[in-house]
């Protein structure tokens, strides 16, 4: 019998994708995937310390494994990811979980199968301070998914929003070369995947020559039936010739993910975003001249440091006026080392009720969208099945179930909305 493995995963797309690669190491050294942490030769946590809620999630799971490791004291626990590249995050866990074996961060992440091969029952820590160009090319990958599959295009941010932690743990933008991105996407192609996802942290200043833009094209005239996507783009950076593509093309996806964080020009310039409440709408109207039916969706943060109800309600404006068929809302959260850190807070109770308030409007709004969709036939890809009723997404990203009658995961099917759930809709083949 081989040994197994159980990853956690917490995080973003980044982190989903980089499981992936431990798995890869993992299995490339014979291990198989455990069903449970009890299981496990290996367990790895692989952490995110985006906001605090993220972290106390963590560590609460963190706590757990103790009972793990005192009835099976050769497991394993190997910890990484964003919260141990945080500064002073790999002695903070070590001091509070001092059961975990291996601790390593974003920078040295390939490393793992060396430190596993070396592990002799001795504490292992090692943090690189900086990233490795190229470091990430050619790892073997062992993917969740059999109809989606992710893509690196560039590692890092040199964004510095004021309220983030990324580009401290993330390390400087570094982009992959065309050809390589390419012909990673050739292969998934060639072994099937329906759909591919572009990812770094701001696609839009992807830096290899022919910029963003230019990669879409040539991604896009790959050969062959799939849906691509990519994420995420910064509001600063999407330019008119990436969404040009993307209407000449049918083979993108007509959606895109541009978090506006808030609709406060004050506050968007304290958060260093770049950009004003009108400079966003403006993109806006540029997207939908070239997509009339484009899905949107954003991210925004309520309770940013000095943020007032004037600010807050220039947010609640922008959601209208947009009308998001997706929103993903924060509160906002205190990570030190960055500068908003040192400005003025907001009363935890103030961001509680400000949040309330923008998800009950997001509520109406994103319902009421796909009120808007139904009767009208889409093509979607059938991501999977279950128990005869296939789900999929829409080419605008809108998730849409059916009767599965003959279709299968991978499928691309046109599909007559008939009514909707929340922000889903339910149809039936035509
Ligand atoms: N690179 C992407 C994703 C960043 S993290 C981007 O720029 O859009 C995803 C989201 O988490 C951000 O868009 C932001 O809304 C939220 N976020 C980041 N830092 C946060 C913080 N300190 N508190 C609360 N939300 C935060
Ligand atoms: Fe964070 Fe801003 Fe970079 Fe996104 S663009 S990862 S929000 S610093
Ligand atoms: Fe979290 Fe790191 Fe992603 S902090 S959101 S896992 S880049």
């Amino acid at each position: 019998m081989g040994k197994s493995y159980y990853i956690s995963t917490f995080g973003c797309q980044m982190n989903v994708h980089e499981s992936e690669k431990l798995a890869g190491l993992l299995s490339v050294r014979g291990y198989f995937e455990a069903l449970s942490p009890e299981k496990a030769d290996v367990i790895v946590f692989n952490t995110c310390c985006i906001r605090e809620t993220a972290e106390t999630r963590i560590a609460g799971r963190l706590g757990n494994l103790k009972r793990i490791k005192e009835e099976n004291p050769r497991v394993i626990l190997a910890v990484c990811g964003c919260m141990t590249q945080k500064k002073g995050g790999a002695e903070a866990l070590i001091k509070r979980f001092p059961y975990i074996d291996i601790i390593f961060g974003t920078h040295n992440l390939t490393q793992f199968g060396a430190y596993l091969d070396a592990y002799e029952g001795k504490k292992t820590v090692e943090i690189w301070e900086k990233e490795t160009p190229g470091e990430e090319d050619g790892t073997a990958v062992k993917r969740a998914g059999t109809v989606n599959a992710w893509v690196n295009i560039m590692y890092g941010c040199n964004n510095f929003c004021s309220y983030c932690i990324v580009p401290y743990v993330r390390g400087r933008e570094r982009s992959r070369k065309k050809a390589d991105i390419l012909a990673d996407m050739r292969g998934l192609l060639d072994e099937g995947y329906k759909e591919i996802t572009l990812l770094g942290q701001n696609v839009n200043s992807y830096g290899e020559p022919g910029g963003f833009s230019g990669l879409l094209a040539d991604a896009a005239a790959l050969s062959g039936t799939f849906k691509l996507k990519f994420m995420t783009s910064h509001p600063k950076d999407l330019t008119e010739d990436v969404v040009r593509v993307m209407a000449m093309s049918d083979k993108l996806a007509a959606h895109i993910h541009l978090p506006v964080q808030s609709g406060s020009d004050r506050v968007l310039s304290l958060m260093n975003r770049k950009y004003t409440g009108k400079k966003y709408l403006e993109t806006i109207d540029m997207i939908r001249k070239y997509l009339p039916n484009a899905g949107l969706s954003s991210d925004v943060m309520v309770g940013f440091p000095t943020e007032t109800e004037a600010d807050f309600l220039d947010t609640v404006r922008l959601v209208e006026t947009v009308r998001f068929s997706n929103l993903f809302t924060f509160i906002y959260s205190r990570r030190s080392g960055t500068p908003a850190a040192d400005m003025a807070q907001i009363p935890y109770k103030v961001k509680q009720e400000r949040i309330a308030r923008l998800i009950a409007r997001q509520k109406e709004i994103g319902p009421a969208l796909a009120g808007e969709a139904v009767g009208r036939v889409f093509t979607v890809l059938c991501e999977e099945i279950h128990g005869g009723v296939a789900r999929g997404k829409t080419q605008c990203e809108r998730e849409m179930t059916f009767p599965a009658d003959g279709v299968k995961p991978g499928d691309f099917v046109r599909v007559r909305a008939l009514r909707h759930k929340n922000t889903g809709l339910i149809g039936e083949l035509v």
